[in-house]
């Protein structure tokens, strides 16, 4: 799909600023993630990783949780950065999570701190088939 928007820098910076703040004593994965929502403003977030592995939370779902606390409830744009051979993808539930407040056309962009990125204009194109709320009407 052609690119209509270009990735936000200060997003992408806002995501590199929050990694170190990751908690990933596990992994050793530190994850950084930054949102756009509509009201304007930049809510970030880290992973959180537990004893109890699978109760780990993914830097995406602490940007969703700031943004909702905040009280919004729209995303606009998404960033992504971790020290990785490759830009990180994120995971399925993660898309998912982001996908309940998105609407098709939104920007998610993944880097790597060693210097390289990819674009995605649409969550239809990392989440095909989406279950949403609206199969619930
Ligand atoms: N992780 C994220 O925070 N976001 C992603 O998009 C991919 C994976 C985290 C989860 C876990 O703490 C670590 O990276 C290794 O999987």
């Amino acid at each position: 799909m052609p690119q209509t928007k270009t990735p936000d820098p200060a997003l992408m910076a806002a995501a590199a600023e929050i990694r170190p703040r990751a908690y990933a004593p596990y992994s050793g994965f530190a994850v950084g993630a930054a949102l756009r929502g509509a009201d304007g403003q930049i809510y970030q977030g880290v992973n959180v990783e537990n004893a109890a592995y699978p109760q780990g939370t993914c830097a995406e779902a602490g940007a969703i949780s700031a943004m909702i606390a905040a009280g919004c409830h729209e995303i606009l744009e998404v960033a992504v950065i971790a020290d990785s051979p490759v830009p990180v993808a994120p995971c399925g539930g993660c898309r998912q999570k982001l996908r309940e407040f998105s609407k098709d056309e939104v920007l998610i962009t993944m880097a790597t701190t060693r210097g390289t990125s990819q674009a995605i204009l649409s969550m239809a194109d990392i989440l095909p088939g989406a279950f949403v709320k609206s199969a619930m009407e």
